[in-house]
């Protein structure tokens, strides 16, 4: 298999990233989401967030996408300019145009795009970036093939979808682009095992492209397919760092 990853080169570095959530209505409880949370991810690599419900894996995913304003820290990203931008402090319209240009998100849920088609949700931010109608449609329906969602629903409102046929919309739609990041928060949750491996060989194709990805995923088969290396969170924490074979000989 051909390689393209960088290992001397970070495309994310997170130092010391907290989130607490204020609970007013709580008589003013601070919840903690992540706590001083520090990690490296290497150009082109797959880091694996795993640990038990509430342990914050989706608190950091949106903190890196900024869905969260992190109480603390800082979040470096390589930009494919070549410049280091925070993503815990940088300017809103920084954020915005780095979502649209080179990171994206992919969570359990498709949010719902009223009378818009599956074919019309995958293309549209291939056309936003420039691309014509034409090249952009191929290129959606290359890839709801590849993620196997019968044809006769690409023209279908996903509003009407099941959550699995959902979730292969948001995967395609958030690898259209081709981002440089992919932050993926338990996207083949609702897949039926052939349909997740489809979707895990095409995250597969993307990461040989170069496509650096954080990711949570339960299965163990999916982790050890994907990933590199393995964040354990716990209460918020890092608990560990491990290469994917040191934590699967912990898991099998
Ligand atoms: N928007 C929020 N408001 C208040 N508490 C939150 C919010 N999001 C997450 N939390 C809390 O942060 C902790 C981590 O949650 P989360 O990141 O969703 O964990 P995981 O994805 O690992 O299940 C939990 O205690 C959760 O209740
Ligand atoms: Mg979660």
């Amino acid at each position: 298999m051909t390689t393209t990853h960088h290992p001397e080169t970070a495309q994310l570095s997170i130092d010391s990233l907290s989130k607490r959530f204020e609970m007013h209505v709580l008589s003013n409880t601070t919840v903690v989401g992540l706590e001083d949370v520090s990690a490296t991810i290497r150009d082109g690599e797959f880091l694996a967030v795993v640990g038990e419900s509430g342990s914050g894996k989706s608190s950091l995913l949106k903190c890196l996408y900024r869905s969260y304003e992190p109480t603390a820290g800082a979040v470096r990203y390589a930009t494919d300019d070549g410049d280091v931008v925070d993503l815990a402090s940088c300017s809103e319209r920084t954020i915005l145009a780095l979502r649209e240009g080179e990171i994206g998100y992919v969570s359990q849920f498709l949010e719902e795009i009223p009378r818009v088609s599956a074919l019309d949700i995958v293309s549209r931010p291939l056309r936003e970036a420039g691309v014509s109608d034409d090249e952009a449609r191929d290129r959606a329906r290359e890839l709801l093939a590849a993620l196997e969602l019968p044809p006769e629903l690409w023209k279908a409102y996903p509003a009407t979808f099941s959550g699995g046929e959902r979730q292969r919309v948001n995967l395609a739609k958030a690898l259209a682009t081709e981002p440089s990041l992919l932050l993926l928060d338990e996207p083949t949750s609702a897949l039926d095992p052939e349909t997740r491996a489809a979707a895990v060989d095409l995250l597969r194709s993307s990461l040989a492209d170069g496509t650096t990805m954080v990711g949570v995923f339960h299965n163990p088969d999916v982790v050890a397919t994907l990933a590199d290396r393995v964040l354990v969170l716990d209460d918020g924490s890092v608990v560990d760092t491990v290469d994917v074979d040191a934590y699967l000989e912990g898991v099998r």
